[in-house]
Order: structure tokens, then sequence, then C-alpha cells
């Protein structure tokens, strides 16, 4: 799973971070960044703030806005703390994969997560969670919620990606510029012929709006226009980089699925910071867009001191 997250954090900063959500705009949307303020109001700038599994530092550029001096950031992927040490230096960066942290007990007076812990297992990493919060300390995070949204627009990308790997592109692709460098006429012929579904579907694709599909048509064009400024190696090359890209882009929205909560996994959760001694909040839905579009649990506790 690190390997998928890897491959997308890595030359990624910032600016591009809200990409992890795709369409979902996490890095500029009102409603949730109105709700991190909401729970970094009152906090100092000698609060004790983590935030796991925190990406590029989308959260933690709110809290350092309100204010909050002492962050540190977690997160499996050292890409993602690359990216969080380019865009906040002042921020202790760590990579570390929970459930497991290297954090003390009670070392942080606050921790928060978006869309983040609930990807290592939720209950297990709200056992965690439970142990890094200080005595008067809190716990809030937005989660992924199951037939949210966020799912189901990752079921969709899902679905375009297999498509595109069904369609057999990319193979069929190297196959045509096989022939025409090899310069060989009937096979070049054939693999045109070949080629044909392939490239429907791939056309289909990016007029739908994909990105990785309009990324692929247009490239294999160009190659194609300026073959003479290529080898068969460099353009083999990229045509395996689009497809390793692709099964990433899958593996990515497939995590996506597999970490939305359910009502009774939010429970879970809940009976699990209820057991780390905390006082769990009844799980709320956030749908800053209107009741029909959920974007994510909830979660709050707090530990009494
Ligand atoms: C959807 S992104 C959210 C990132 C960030 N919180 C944000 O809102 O922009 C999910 C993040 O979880 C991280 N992640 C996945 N599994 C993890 C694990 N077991 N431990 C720590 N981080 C993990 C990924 O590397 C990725 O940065």
């Amino acid at each position: 799973m690190s390997s998928e997250w890897d491959n997308y954090w890595s030359g990624r900063g910032g600016a591009q971070a809200s990409a992890a959500l795709d369409g979902v705009g996490v890095e500029t949307h009102a409603g949730i960044a109105a709700f991190w303020d909401s729970v970094f109001d009152g906090l100092t700038r000698e609060t004790q703030l983590v935030d796991l599994a925190c990406g590029a530092g989308t959260v933690l550029r709110r809290a350092s806005a309100a204010g909050i001096g002492d962050l540190t950031g977690a997160d499996i992927s050292s890409g993602a703390i690359n990216a969080l040490a380019t865009n906040m230096p002042d921020v202790t960066g760590v990579v570390c994969a929970l459930p497991e942290t290297p954090f003390a007990d009670g070392q942080f007076d606050v921790v928060v997560s978006q869309y983040g812990f609930e990807y290592a297992g939720a209950a297990q990493a709200a056992t965690e969670i439970a142990r890094l919060v200080k005595p008067g300390g809190k716990f809030a995070a937005l989660s992924h919620v199951k037939d949210g949204a966020i799912d189901k627009e990752c079921a969709g990308k899902a679905a375009k990606a297999q498509i595109l790997l069904d369609s057999g592109f990319i193979g069929a692709a190297k196959n045509v510029f096989a022939s025409a460098f090899a310069k060989d006429q009937k096979a070049y012929d054939a693999t045109i012929k070949q080629l044909a579904g392939p490239q429907k579907t791939l056309t289909e694709l990016a007029a739908s709006g994909m990105g990785l599909a309009m990324h692929i048509q247009t490239g294999t064009a160009q190659l194609f226009s300026r073959l003479a400024n290529y080898t068969f190696g460099d353009i083999a090359d990229w045509l395996d980089g689009n497809e390793a890209e692709v099964r990433a882009y899958l593996s990515r929205m497939d995590a996506m699925r597999g970490a939305a909560l359910s009502t009774d996994d939010v429970a879970g959760v809940n009976a699990a910071l209820e057991q780390g001694g905390m006082v769990a909040s009844a799980p709320e839905i956030f749908a800053p867009d209107g009741a029909d579009k959920p974007i994510a649990w909830i979660i709050r506790g707090k530990k009494l001191r």
C-alpha cells in the first residue's frame, strides 16, 4: 500500500496535494476549512498537535494559520513527508505506518486526521490515537464514508481505470510503434487495425474527462508525429510508465474505497476511543454540499483530565 501512496506523493507538492481526493477539493473546500477552524479555535502557540496520515499537510497548514506552533505530521509515505518538509519546514515530519507510531503516551494535546487514520484499520488506529492524547486533550477527524460522495466518485474512477487497462491500449500501441520502427508495412497495417478498438475506448475515456486517458492519448499522438526523435525503447518506457501510473491510480481508488467507514465501523472506532480512556462524541455525517452528498464522518473524542 505505501508504494501506491509513495508513487502518488513523490514529486507532488502542496499545490497538487488536493488531487489525493480528486474532485472533492479538500485543499480548497470552504466547509472543510471551516470545520478545521472550529477544531483549532482557542488553541495556542504551545498546543502540541499531530496530524496522522497527514499527506503533504493540508490540515497542518490550517493549524499553522490558526496560530498553533508545535506541529507534527506523520504519514506512511516518505514522499508525503518530503512534500510536507518542502511546504512546511517548521513542522516535524515522521514516516510511520499506523496503527503503530513512535510517539509517547499522552504526547499530544490534539490529534487530528483527515481521510487518514482509517486506512490503517480504523479501530486499531483509534486505540493508538487514544494512547497519544494527553489528559485534557482531544481528537478530531474527517473520515471516508461508505457509500458517501467520495466513495461513489472513487468507484466511478476505478471502473474507468479498469476499462482503460482491459482495453489493452498500451500493448496494442507498443505493437504499432514496434512495427513502425521495424519498417514492416504488413505488420504495421495489422497492428493499426488491432489498435482501433482500444483507441476508441481511450478516446471515450478521455472525452469523459479522465485525466490519465487524456494524457496517454495526447502523448501517444505526439510520439507518433515525432517518431524520428525517439527510439522504440524510449516509447515503450513511456507507455509502460503510463500503464504503471494507471495501475497505481486504480490501487489508490480501491484503497480509498476500502478505507470508507460504515456506521458499524464508526461505532468500533468510538468503542476503541472509549476503551482507551476517551469520551467519544456521537458520530456525525458531514455534508457541507447538501444532505445527498455526505463527504465525511466527523469523529471526535476527548480525554478527561
Ligand atoms: C487520502 S490521503 C489524505 C492525506 C491528507 N490527510 C489530506 O487530507 O490531504 C491518505 C493518506 O494516508 C496515508 N496512509 C495510508 N495508509 C497509512 C498508514 N497505514 N499509516 C500512515 N499513513 C497512511 C497515505 O500516504 C496518504 O497520505
